[in-house]
């Protein structure tokens, strides 16, 4: 993966072992155009591949971290073409082949395929006065990046049922307490900070570990309980075969702190 310049995102790498991407078309309020997808997909493969990071940060602006699918590139869309080009389906390669954790750092607009992309996340973390919502149903049309699916398994479908019907806003305060949201702040400038010791924080352990942790925790999404417990257990065993488990152990005993092998 070259290193590449970008049109519609920015790229930083503002600690140690953190990778930031910035989502950045102001005029549009991030409007998640395929160019744009492109690009983002493009980084983070290059923040999975590159040694030096181990957490990923994606945020936006303060006014929005992302206002939804790009909906004057969609307007004309055939169903022909959507399905031949499989739209939106690149979308998803966030969550089936990132292996490092994202943090979401969520301020002003999440709407649609934003609150889709933000959920699609490992960690969420916003502003209390975040704006949520899946307002395709305004457009004529439903959520198309897994929208229904994440939410409703977030929420619960009495209340993923209502916001999607309807096309109502929730705040960042609600997605904290409806469990959306792993920590809500006052400010930008506090979202950013949190997310940026969160993700140092993991960057700090063994990168394998990590890994791993991220891989069985979003099983959990997808398997049946007993199913999930197994792969848990599995993967569990394996980690006895990485020399950070014996550095970590061994560091316990000596009262030390572990140096870890996989950086
Ligand atoms: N697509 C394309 N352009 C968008 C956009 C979007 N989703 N959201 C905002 N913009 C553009 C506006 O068209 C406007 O551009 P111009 O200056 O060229 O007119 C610019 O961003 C600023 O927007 P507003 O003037 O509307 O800003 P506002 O502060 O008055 O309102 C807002 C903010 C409430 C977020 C409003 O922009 C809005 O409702 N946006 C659309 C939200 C939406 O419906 N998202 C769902 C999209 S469908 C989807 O995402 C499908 C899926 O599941 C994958």
């Amino acid at each position: 993966w070259s290193v590449k310049s970008y049109e519609f995102i920015q790229t930083t790498e503002p600690r140690p072992g953190v990778g930031q991407i910035t989502l950045n078309r102001p005029k549009a309020l991030n409007a998640l155009s395929t160019p744009l997808i492109d690009e983002l997909n493009h980084a983070l493969q290059s923040f999975d591949k590159s040694p030096e990071i181990k957490a990923i940060l994606l945020t936006g602006s303060q006014k929005a971290f992302a206002a939804g699918a790009d909906i004057k590139e969609m307007s004309t869309l055939t169903f022909s073409e959507a399905y031949t080009n499989s739209f939106i389906e690149s979308w998803s390669s966030l969550t089936t082949s990132i292996k490092k954790p994202i943090i979401a750092a969520v301020s002003g607009h999440a709407l649609g395929g934003g609150c889709e992309l933000a959920l699609m996340c490992d960690i969420l973390y916003c502003t209390e006065t975040a704006n949520f919502g899946q307002p395709e149903i305004k457009l004529g049309t439903i959520p198309g990046a897994g929208g229904s699916q994440r939410l409703t398994r977030a929420i619960g479908k009495a209340r993923a049922m209502e916001l999607i019907l309807t096309g109502k806003s929730f705040s960042g305060k609600e997605a904290f307490e409806w469990g959306v949201a792993a920590r809500t702040f006052p400010t930008f400038d506090e979202l950013i900070e949190g997310s940026l010791v969160t993700a140092e924080m993991i960057a700090g352990c063994s990168k394998v570990a990590v890994m791993a942790a991220k891989e069985v925790v979003n099983k959990s999404q997808d398997l049946p309980l007993r199913d999930g417990v197994e792969y848990e257990r599995r993967v569990f065993h394996s980690l006895f075969g990485s020399e950070d488990q014996k550095i970590g152990m061994k560091a316990f005993a000596e009262k030390k702190k572990a140096e870890w092998v996989h950086k």
